[in-house]
C-alpha cells in the first residue's frame, strides 16, 4: 500500500532539515522548546550558537535537544575539516534566525560576516526565516526598521515580533513570537506553500548513471544533468515539493529542491521507490540500460591475455516500473526519449512500451543538445504531439514545469 505521508518525515530521503542560528537574547530560552516540536516533527535542526547567544543558552542543552553538535566558532579547524561553513550555509533547507537580535538583523542586511552566524547567513542560497526579539526601542528605532525593510527586500521572511511584557520590564512589539507560531512558520515555508504546485510532491530523475566495471572503471553516458536540473528548479519554483533522484554531475542543487545522490541505476530506482508516493514522476535521467554481469573486485591490468571481456546485463527500466499500474503509481508520469534517428516513431512506440503518460522526445543526435544550454523538444501525449521551438533548457523546463501544473489541476494525464 502506497500511503500519503507528511513532508516532516522522521527517517528517509524526504527529511527536511533547518539550520538554526540561536542570537543572544533573553528569549533564547524559547528556542529549546521550538528546537524539540521540530524534532518531534522529524525536522533535523543543525544548530549555530552565537557567543551572545550562550550567555543565555548552553550547547550541551541545545545541542542535546537537537540531537547535533552545536556549531560556533568560524575559525574552528575541527568544525571546518567536519563541514566548511559554506557547505553548512547550504547543509539545510531552510535558515532559521531565532532570537534574530538588533544585532544579527543588522549584520544581515549590511552584509558583515565576522563570524559563523553572519558567515552563513552571507553565504546561504536557501530561505531565511527570522524571528526577531529584542527591547521595544530597539525595534522601533529607525535602524532596525531600515534594516527589517532591507531584509524584505532580499527575500527574509519574518514572524513576528509580538506585543507584550518584556524581560526588561518594558511593553511593546519586540517579543520573539512563540515557539508555537515559530514552528507553524518553519513547516509553511517547509512545505512551500505558495504556486500552483503546492502541496504537489514530484519527482525527478537527471543526470547520468555509471555502471562500475571495477574500482577505477565505470560505463556511463554524456548527459550533464541540464535538463533535468531545470526541471527539478522549475517545478520547485512553482511550490512543489522536489525530490530529485541525481547520477552524477558537476551541477549545484536548485534552490527548494531535495537531492538524492546514486551512481548506478539499480541505486536509482532504489531512491525512487523510497521517495513514493509522488504525485507526478519526471524521468530525465540518461539511465545505462547496461551494467557489467559482475564488477571486478580489483583494478583490470593489462596482460598477456589480451582485453578482458565484459558481459553486459540489462538494467532495470526505472521510467516503465513507475508508470505500472499499481496504487504507487503517481497520477503524472513523464518520460524522456533520447533519439538519434526517427523522433516521432521511436518516441510512439516508447510511449505505449513504458507505459508513461507523455514523452518529452529530443534529438541527441544534433549538435549542442546533449551537454548544451539548449534543447528542442516533441511532447506526445496519447491525444498527439506537440513540438516545441528551440530554446534555453530553462526555458524547456519552465513551460514542462506549468505543462505538469495545469494536468495536475485537473487531473488530465493528455
Ligand atoms: N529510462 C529509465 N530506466 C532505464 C532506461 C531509461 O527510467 N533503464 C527512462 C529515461 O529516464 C527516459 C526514458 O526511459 O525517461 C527513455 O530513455 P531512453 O534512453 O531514450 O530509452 P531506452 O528505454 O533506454 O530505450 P532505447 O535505448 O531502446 O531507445
Amino acid at each position: 500500500m502506497c500511503k500519503k505521508v507528511s513532508i516532516l518525515r522522521a527517517d528517509g530521503v524526504n527529511q527536511k532539515r533547518v539550520l538554526l542560528i540561536v542570537g543572544g537574547g533573553v528569549a533564547a530560552y524559547k528556542v529549546l522548546e521550538l528546537v524539540r516540536l521540530l524534532r518531534k516533527a522529524g525536522v533535523a535542526v543543525r544548530p549555530i550558537l552565537t557567543a551572545a547567544g550562550a550567555q543565555f543558552v548552553t550547547a550541551l542543552s541545545l545541542g542535546a535537544l537537537a540531537e547535533d553538535p552545536v556549531r560556533s566558532d568560524l575559525f574552528s579547524l575541527e568544525g571546518e575539516a567536519e563541514m566548511g561553513h559554506i557547505e553548512l550555509s547550504r547543509s539545510a533547507d531552510l535558515v532559521v534566525v531565532a532570537p534574530a537580535t538588533a544585532d544579527l538583523m543588522a549584520k544581515a542586511a549590511n552584509g558583515l560576516a565576522d563570524d559563523l552566524a553572519s558567515t552563513t547567513l552571507l553565504a546561504t542560497d536557501k530561505p531565511v526565516l527570522m524571528a526577531p526579539a529584542m527591547n521595544v526601542r530597539m525595534w522601533l528605532h529607525a535602524a532596525t526598521q531600515r534594516n527589517l525593510a532591507t531584509l524584505r527586500g532580499d527575500g527574509v521572511a519574518f514572524v513576528g515580533p509580538d506585543d507584550g511584557a518584556m524581560a526588561c520590564g518594558e511593553y511593546g512589539p519586540g517579543r520573539m513570537a512563540e515557539p508555537e507560531a515559530i514552528f507553524r512558520a518553519v513547516t509553511a515555508a517547509l512545505e512551500n506553500s505558495e504556486g500552483p504546485l503546492a502541496g504537489r510532491h514530484v519527482l525527478v530523475t537527471a543526470g547520468p548513471t555509471a555502471e562500475p566495471i571495477d574500482p577505477v572503471r565505470v560505463l556511463t553516458n554524456r548527459s550533464s544533468g541540464k535538463q533535468g536540473y531545470a526541471i527539478a528548479g522549475a517545478l520547485a519554483a512553482l511550490g512543489a515539493r522536489v525530490t530529485l533522484v541525481s547520477g552524477p554531475t558537476a551541477l549545484a542543487t536548485p534552490a527548494g529542491v531535495v537531492r538524492v545522490d546514486v551512481e548506478t541505476a539499480r541505486e536509482m530506482e532504489a531512491a525512487c521507490r523510497r521517495t513514493l508516493p509522488a504525485d507526478a514522476a519526471v524521468c530525465v535521467a540518461a539511465v545505462s540500460d547496461w551494467r557489467p554481469d559482475a564488477v571486478f573486485p580489483v583494478k583490470l591490468k593489462k596482460g598477456h591475455a589480451g582485453p578482458p571481456a565484459v558481459t553486459l546485463v540489462e538494467n532495470p527500466d526505472i521510467l516503465a516500473g513507475l508508470a505500472a499500474v499499481g496504487p504507487c503509481r503517481p497520477t503524472l508520469v513523464v518520460g524522456f526519449a533520447a533519439e538519434t534517428n526517427d523522433l516521432e516513431e521511436n518516441a510512439r512506440a516508447k510511449l505505449a512500451r513504458k507505459g508513461c503518460d507523455w514523452i518529452v522526445a529530443n534529438d541527441v543526435g544534433e549538435v549542442g543538445i546533449m551537454g548544451g544550454d539548449e534543447n528542442e523538444v516533441l511532447v506526445f501525449d496519447a491525444a498527439g504531439f506537440e513540438r516545441w521551438p528551440r530554446a534555453g533548457k530553462a526555458e524547456v523546463a519552465r513551460r514542462l514545469a506549468s505543462r505538469i501544473a495545469a494536468a495536475l489541476a485537473t487531473g488530465a494525464r493528455a
